[in-house]
């Protein structure tokens, strides 16, 4: 009936449930949700995680160690781990030109303290992964950002970071969500491929991956089933944040399955290994805004049907990898053969140059790929 447990391993930033619905033509719409009664109505809609940022949650000033007390205890009683952590480098103005890559050094050198500080806040709650969102990392304006500068200073900040994870014996990991723009009018590492770029260049690739959002990718028109795909290929899918988007437009955060559905059904087939490939094993991450209009009842709505869009998809997906017909159409569509390395084993390059080719044959042949899409159509509209 699709009542999510614990074992589904859902997970909410405590930001999504808490967003006042302020937006750019507009002040708030709903009155300040305190974060730790947020963290016991998650519980009972069946999460088993949340995530925050630091200013979500504790307050830089002497009620800090109070509030962590009540959250502590809410986690207790609740069984609800914090599985993520990230640090809000974007929403202060002092972040208003950049943080790790703000011209400004001594801006820099701020947003590390404020992340170091929160990553010892992480390592203390048991989350193993750090997410770093930079969306005030990037520019609106030609020669106002030294690109290869800026990628410098991201690539030490990382470096940094992880190196102090190292010295500390934490347990943890960085996951980079990108995002092609807004808030800053073009953001760096902007997708997937940028950031898993990136990564490459570090003193420590094996400790930094991605937090992919679906809405982020499909903002700059990208598949984002491929992109994780792409991730879970390269062992990068850290972590994820599910939500939902309309095409290329402003990031609208809506709930899991809103927007692009077809998008979301390939999106838990990628999770789930796509059949034969790698599986995400991670926290399934909810990353999403309740729409402004909303009053509190509908907030909790949309955290319910982010989680039950996500098992239902679930049950379809299963129930398309399982299905006979899917099974056939897959193999007269030579998806599996995909596995066959292209030069034989023993065989050279000269083999295969010297080979014949039926190339109009294959030039015509059939390669049903609309009768294998018609089958997942059909069981995402629910008649198989
Ligand atoms: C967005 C981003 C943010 C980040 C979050 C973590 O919607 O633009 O997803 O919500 O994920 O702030 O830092
Ligand atoms: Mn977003
Ligand atoms: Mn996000
Ligand atoms: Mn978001």
């Amino acid at each position: 009936d699709y009542t999510p447990t614990p074992e589904d391993k859902f997970s909410f930033g405590l930001w999504t449930v808490g967003w006042q619905g302020t937006d750019v033509f507009g002040p708030s719409s709903r009155d300040l949700l305190d974060p730790v009664d947020a963290t016991y109505k998650l519980a009972e809609l069946g999460a088993a995680a949340v995530t925050f940022h630091d200013d979500d949650l504790v307050p830089d000033d002497d009620k800090r160690d109070a509030v962590l007390e009540r959250f502590e205890k809410a986690l207790a009683d609740t069984g609800l781990a914090v599985e993520m952590v990230t640090t809000n480098l974007f929403g202060h103005p002092v972040f208003k030109e950049g943080a790790l890559t703000a011209n400004n050094r001594e801006v820099r050198r701020y947003a590390l303290s404020k992340a170091l500080r929160n990553v010892d806040l992480a390592a203390s709650l048991g989350a193993k992964t750090f997410v770093l969102w930079g969306g005030r990392e990037g520019a609106e304006h030609g020669a106002a950002k030294d690109v290869q500068a800026a990628l410098d200073r991201y690539s030490e900040s990382l470096n940094l970071l992880c190196a102090y994870v190292k010295e500390q014996g934490y347990d943890m990991r960085f996951a980079l969500e990108p995002k092609p723009n807004e808030p800053r009018g073009d953001i760096l590492l902007p997708t997937i491929g940028h950031a898993l770029a990136l990564i490459a260049e570090l003193d420590e690739p094996d400790m930094v991956g991605l937090n992919p959002e679906v809405g982020h990718e499909e903002m700059a028109g990208l598949n984002f089933a491929h992109g994780i795909s792409q991730a879970l290929w390269h062992d990068k899918l850290f972590h994820v944040d599910l939500n939902g988007q309309h095409g290329p437009r402003f990031d609208q955060d809506l709930r899991f399955g809103a927007g692009n559905v077809r998008g979301a059904f390939w999106t838990v087939d990628a999770l789930l290994g796509a059949g034969t490939g790698k599986a995400y094993d991670g926290y399934v991450h909810f990353d999403f805004k309740p729409p402004r209009a909303e009053a509190m009842d509908g907030v909790w709505e949309s955290a319910r049907g982010c989680m039950r869009n996500y098992l239902i998809l679930r049950d379809k997906v299963r129930a398309f990898r399982a299905d006979p017909d899917v099974v056939a159409a897959l193999e007269a569509a030579e998806v599996g053969t995909l596995r066959t390395p292209t030069l034989g084993e023993g065989e050279s390059l000269a083999d295969l140059r010297a080979a014949s080719y039926d190339v109009e044959g294959l030039a015509t042949r059939s390669v049903g790929l609309e009768a294998l899409d018609q089958l997942a159509m059909e069981h995402l509209l629910g008649v198989r």
